[in-house]
C-alpha cells in the first residue's frame, strides 16, 4: 500500500480535527493516542475554510502548529487536501461552485461535497489549496500519503455540467449523426440537431416521471453517468499533480466508499497510488457481505494492498439504528479487513465532536474525555498487538485463482433499463456468487473487464448485461484455452451505448453458451418457479429466460409454468473450458452448491478447512502464507491446523493436525514458511 520506508507496520490511527477544539485539549489527545499506540493521523480534511478565509488570503498559522506537535509525537499523517466542502465566501462570490440536484433545484451554501465538479471556481481554489499545502509542509518526512479531499461522490446538473458534457460528448462521438445514432435518438423524435441541443438528463428532461432510478433514454442517462464520474474524477486528478509537484515521492490517494454507484472506481483506480476506503458496515451486515467490499476494493488495483481509512471504533451516527460494535467486533472487523489486504487500520474519529450530526459518532476518545471506556480499552489492546505483529504482514497478497466481474457501466445500464423487472439488483446478484465462494473459504479476486483473465480457472460475470466491444472476445479466448466462464440472466442484451444486439441475446456470448435465449419472464416478488439439480429442488426467480439450446448441455429445467422443460441451468464446452449459464435468480442455497461444485472439479480449495461461522482467508509473500482465522460465530470454536505455523498475534506454535481455540471474535494469523 504505502509503499515507503516510512512504514514499518500495519499503521493505526485515524482522523483527527484539532482546529475544532481549542488548543489546550491538544497535549491530551497526545497523550490518549500514545497511550492507544496510536502512530498516524488524517489531518486537514474539512479545514478550507479555516485555511482560507477569502479568495486571497490564506493562513496555516493553526496548521502550522498542529503538524509540529505531531510530528513532535512521532506521528505520521495522512495530509488530507480539504477540498470536500468549499468555504462560504466561495458559495457568495462564486454561486458556479454550487451544484444543481437531480430535480434541477439549486442548491445554497451548506452541507458538504457539495461543489459543482465543473465549475471553475472551484477547480482554481482546490488545486490552488492543495498546491499551497504541498509547498508548505513538503520537508515534513512524517507525511505518509496525500488524502485528497474526502469521499468523492453525489451529482450535479448545473449549467457548467451541461456545457462540459457537450464537450465530453463532442470529444468522445465527433458528430452529431454519431450521437444521435449511440442514443437511438429517432425514437421519440428525440433527434439533435446539433450539440447545443443537448440538455443534462434529470427529473426536467430524460428522467422525468420516472423513479429516480430509471430513464426514458439509458443511453444518454449511461453517458452522463460516464461523465459525471470522469468530471469529478478530473477534480480529483488536478489536485493530484498539485501535490506532486512538490512532493512527487509521497503517495496519494483518496478514500472511497466500497460499492458505490455514482463512481467508476476501476477507473479512478487507475490514477491512485494506492486504494483506501471507509468501511462502515450496518449492524446487520453479515461477514461475506463485508469482506466483498474489502475484495472489490482490492481489485481495483490488481490485488494490491489497500488502505482501511475510515471505520467506527464503536458506533455509526448515520444508521436508522446507530447499535454498539459489541465487544471483540472492533478488532475483529479490523482483523478482517487486514485479511482482505489492508495494511492500515483507522477509524473515524479520533475525539468525538461537540455539535452538529457526528457528535454522537464513534470516537477513540469520547465525551467523557478520558482513557476509561470500554471502546478506548479495546482500541489500545488492537494497538499494543498490532504493534506487536509489525510488518511481515505489509505488501503481502491474495492469490485467488476464482474471479468475478465488476463493471460500474453494467451496474448503472442494468439498472437504468425500464424493464423487464425492477427486482434486478446488479449487487445483490454479485453477492449472492461472491457469498457462495467466500462462505466456502474460497479466495475471490474483482476484475474490471479490462483485466487479463488468463489467471483464473474460473470467472464469474453475474449480470453482465452490457457486453462491451471486445469483452465477448476475452471470454472467448480465455474459454477455449481451458477457462470456466459463468454468466446469468439478463446478459449479453446490449453493446457499450445501451444498444440491443441483434440476432438474439445473449448476444456476443450466444456461441461460447451455446444457447438462445428467446423471451425472458419477469416475475413479481414473492413468485417463483423451482428446478431439480442433482436431486434438490432450488427457486428460480426474478427473471427467468426462455431458453434454447444451440450446443449447450442442459443441466436442469423449470418444472411449471408454460416453459416447464426448458432449459434453467446450461454448460456449454467450448475449446477446452466450459460456460455455465444459470437462467434465473436462485438461493443461497443453490449458489453454494453449484458454484461449490464447479470449484472442487478445478480443484480450487478453500484455504482452510474451518468450521462454520468462522472465515479463513490467506495472504502471502515470496516466503511465508498468512492464514487468517475470524471467528464470527456466537460460539468458541476450535479449528484444526493443517500445516504447522506460528500465529503472529499469541505466538503460539501449532503443527500439523493440532487444535487452536478460537473464542468467540477471536482471531489467529498463522505464518507458515513457503
Ligand atoms: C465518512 C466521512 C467522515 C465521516 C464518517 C462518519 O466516512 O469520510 O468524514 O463523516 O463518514 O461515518
Ligand atoms: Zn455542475
Amino acid at each position: 500500500m504505502i509503499e515507503s520506508n516510512k512504514v514499518q507496520k500495519i499503521l493505526y490511527g485515524g482522523d483527527y480535527n484539532p482546529e475544532q477544539w481549542p488548543e489546550e485539549i491538544w497535549e491530551e489527545d497526545m497523550r490518549l493516542f500514545k497511550l492507544a499506540h496510536i502512530d498516524v493521523v488524517t489531518l486537514n480534511v474539512f479545514s478550507w475554510a479555516a485555511l482560507q478565509p477569502d479568495e486571497d488570503t490564506y493562513n496555516f498559522e493553526r496548521l502550522d502548529k498542529i503538524m509540529e506537535m505531531v510530528r513532535d509525537n512521532g506521528l505520521k499523517v495522512c495530509m488530507a487536501t480539504s477540498t470536500a466542502a468549499h468555504p462560504a465566501w466561495m458559495a457568495r462570490k462564486h454561486p458556479d461552485v454550487l451544484r444543481v440536484e437531480h430535480n434541477g433545484m439549486k442548491r445554497k451554501f451548506g452541507s458538504r461535497h457539495n461543489s459543482c465538479p465543473n465549475s471553475p471556481a472551484y477547480r482554481k481554489y482546490s488545486v490552488a489549496l492543495a498546491e499551497k499545502l504541498a509547498q508548505r509542509y513538503k520537508d515534513y518526512d512524517n507525511i505518509v500519503a496525500w488524502h485528497i479531499s474526502n469521499e468523492y461522490g453525489g451529482e450535479c446538473y448545473c449549467e457548467n455540467c451541461e456545457k462540459a458534457f457537450r464537450i465530453w460528448l463532442k470529444e468522445k462521438y465527433k458528430t452529431i449523426d454519431e450521437l444521435n445514432r449511440v442514443w437511438n435518438t429517432a425514437f421519440w423524435g428525440h433527434t439533435m440537431y446539433d450539440f447545443e441541443d443537448v440538455v443534462v438528463p434529470n427529473m426536467l428532461s430524460e428522467e422525468f416521471n420516472w423513479d429516480g432510478i430509471r430513464t426514458n433514454f439509458q443511453s444518454i442517462s449511461l453517458d452522463y453517468k460516464r461523465f459525471n464520474s470522469d468530471s469529478i474524477l478530473e477534480c480529483y486528478r488536478i489536485e493530484y499533480e498539485a501535490v506532486k509537484k512538490y512532493t512527487p515521492d509521497i503517495p496519494v490517494t483518496t478514500n472511497l466508499m466500497g460499492s458505490y454507484k455514482p463512481l467508476d472506481y476501476f477507473k479512478w483506480g487507475k490514477y491512485m497510488d494506492f486504494i483506501s476506503w471507509d468501511n462502515y458496515p450496518a449492524c446487520d451486515s453479515y461477514p461475506a457481505q463485508v469482506a466483498m467490499q474489502h475484495d472489490l476494493m482490492r481489485g481495483l488495483k490488481g490485488g494490491k494492498p489497500f488502505a482501511l481509512m475510515e471505520q467506527t471504533p464503536s458506533v455509526s451516527n448515520w444508521h436508522i439504528y446507530c447499535k454498539l460494535k459489541r465487544p471483540g467486533i472492533m478488532r475483529l472487523w479490523s482483523y478482517q479487513a487486514v485479511a482482505h489486504g489492508a495494511d492500515t487500520v483507522m477509524f473515524f474519529q479520533m475525539r468525538r465532536s461537540i455539535g452538529a450530526c457526528e457528535k454522537y459518532h464513534g470516537a477513540v476518545i469520547d465525551h467523557v474525555g478520558t482513557e476509561n471506556t470500554r471502546v478506548f480499552r479495546e482500541i489500545a489492546a488492537l494497538g499494543e498487538e498490532l504493534e506487536g505483529i509489525g510488518s511481515e504482514i505489509l505488501g503481502s497478497r491474495t492469490s485467488a485463482k476464482a474471479a468475478i466481474v465488476f463493471d460500474w457501466d453494467n451496474w448503472w445500464a442494468t439498472e437504468y433499463s425500464a424493464g423487464p423487472s425492477r427486482l434486478i439488483n446488479y449487487c445483490s446478484e454479485i453477492t449472492a456468487y461472491y457469498k457462495a465462494l467466500s462462505e466456502q473459504n474460497i479466495s475471490v479476486d474483482f476484475v474490471s473487464v479490462e483485466e487479463d483473465l488468463s489467471s483464473y480457472k474460473l470467472v464469474i460475470a453475474p449480470l453482465l448485461y452490457m457486453c462491451k466491444e471486445g469483452f465477448d472476445e476475452k471470454v472467448r479466448e480465455y474459454v477455449k484455452n481451458g477457462g470456466r466462464f459463468l454468466t446469468t440472466f439478463f446478459s449479453g442484451y446490449v453493446e457499450d451505448h445501451d444498444l440491443v444486439i441483434l440476432g438474439g441475446y445473449p448476444g456476443r456470448l450466444k456461441d461460447i453458451l451455446g444457447i438462445w435465449v428467446e423471451e425472458s419472464d419477469a416475475l413479481p416478488e414473492g413468485e417463483a418457479n423451482s428446478f431439480i439439480y442433482k436431486g434438490k429442488t432450488y427457486p428460480a426467480s426474478v427473471l427467468c429466460d426462455l431458453l434454447h439450446l444451440q450446443g449447450a448441455q442442459g443441466l436442469a429445467s423449470y418444472e411449471s409454468d408454460f416453459y416447464e422443460g426448458m432449459p434453467v441451468l446450461t454448460c456449454n464446452s467450448f475449446g477446452k473450458g466450459k460456460a455455465y449459464y444459470v437462467a434465473a435468480h436462485s438461493s443461497d442455497e443453490f449458489y453454494k452448491d453449484f458454484i461449490g461444485e464447479i470449484c472442487e472439479e478445478l480443484g480450487i480449495r478453500p484455504v482452510a478447512d474451518v468450521p462454520a461461522g468462522v472465515e479463513a482467508t490467506v495472504r502471502e509473500n515470496e516466503k511465508v502464507s498468512f492464514l487468517f482465522l475470524l471467528n464470527h460465530g456466537a460460539e468458541a470454536v476450535q479449528v484444526v491446523v493443517d500445516e504447522a505455523g506460528t500465529d503472529i498475534i499469541s505466538g503460539s506454535s501449532y503443527q500439523a493436525g493440532d487444535s487452536l481455540k478460537l473464542d468467540k471474535a477471536g482471531v489467529a494469523i498463522i505464518k507458515r514458511n513457503k
